[in-house]
């Protein structure tokens, strides 16, 4: 357990999260902050008035500045506006961009130390900006995108193999967009290589379908996006970090010469540890796959050429 996690945003994704890591314990104190008077604060007692129930110390508030989160072990970004239909997470771009520059600084200031992972959208260029605006190393600042994707392909694969999730093996690498590119070459059952179990078609459609998987939800919901898998990624990747698990998970990552690229976020097996992202993992693609790797590179710098922040 570490002393504080902050999670910036209490909406649908900031706050599931910050159930999620009281109910795990990873923090002896876990602070919710927002911009809106009131929601984190009430949000911060409802969900300490289950830590009876769910059997958890963590003890968790809300807060509207950071005076609250000074010294933070981990911050956990979600702040921002989400997708509405229609919506690209590009769309997102300057509106968040603006929001993460100010949560960042005010975490450079009053958190010098802590890891930051972003979740907020469009991700990858969320994470330039975090790291621009902090100046932090690039072991502590990572994004939250590899996991979910991969955690949206497995539960894919599991139901159209009608097996466990707990046996799908397999890493979505790339940006988080249309663009991501899930490792075929590396899925697996239980060490089988998945192609020996599924004909083409059906794993081109799975990989379609995973590539859409936000876009999907959002259509469903309407005013808003994902969160509960969101949250769990995030959660997971705080969990390798606060209990130095050495977990190999897809995260967004700085390149520095890695995969041939540098000086851009990219999801890249990382090995997460204490340190936070304690080794960047390079691993033999095919060549279309590096190839879908350098388009989805392409598809992150574009955006940030378009950053008016
Ligand atoms: N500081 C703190 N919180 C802020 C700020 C800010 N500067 N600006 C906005 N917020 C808060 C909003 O007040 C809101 O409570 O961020 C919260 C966002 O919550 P939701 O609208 O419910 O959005 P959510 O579904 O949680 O998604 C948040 O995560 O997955 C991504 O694409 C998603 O970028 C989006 C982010």
């Amino acid at each position: 357990m570490v002393n504080l996690i902050t999670v910036v945003g209490a909406g649908n994704v900031g706050a599931t999260t910050a159930q999620r890591v009281a109910e795990k314990e990873l923090a002896r104190r876990v602070v919710m902050v927002d911009v809106v008077e009131g929601v984190p604060q009430g949000k911060g007692l409802d969900q300490w008035q289950s830590a009876p129930i769910e059997g958890f110390d963590s003890r968790i508030i809300g807060a509207n500045g950071y005076d609250e989160t000074a010294g933070s072990d981990i911050v956990i970004i979600t702040a921002g506006i989400a997708r509405k239909p229609g919506m690209s997470r590009d769309d997102l771009l300057n509106t968040n961009a603006g929001i993460v520059k100010q949560v960042s600084e005010q975490i450079a200031r009053t958190s010098p130390n802590a890891i930051i992972i972003v979740v907020s959208n469009p991700l990858d260029v969320m994470c330039y900006v975090a790291k621009k605006v902090t100046g932090f190393p690039r072991e502590r600042v990572i994004g939250m995108a590899g996991v979910l994707d991969t955690a949206r392909y497995r539960a894919f694969l599991a139901e159209a193999l009608d097996v466990s999730v707990r046996d799908i093996q397999a890493m979505v690498l790339g940006g988080h967009g249309d663009t991501m590119v899930p490792l075929i070459s590396y899925t697996t059952v239980s060490g089988i290589p998945v192609t020996q179990l599924l004909d083409r078609k059906t794993l081109d459609e799975i990989v379609d379908r995973t590539r859409n998987g936000g876009a999907e939800i959002v259509k469903y919901l309407k005013t808003g996006s994902a969160y509960y898998a969101p949250s769990s990624g995030a959660v997971q990747m705080a969990e390798a970090i606060v209990f130095d698990q050495k977990r190999v998970l897809p995260c967004a990552a700085w390149l520095q010469g890695e995969y041939g690229m540098s000086d851009i976020f990219l999801g890249v097996p990382v090995k997460l540890g204490r340190g936070g992202v304690e080794k960047v993992l390079e691993v033999e693609l095919t060549p279309k796959e590096r190839v879908d790797l350098g388009k989805s590179a392409e598809a992150v710098r574009e955006p940030i050429s378009k950053l008016t922040i």
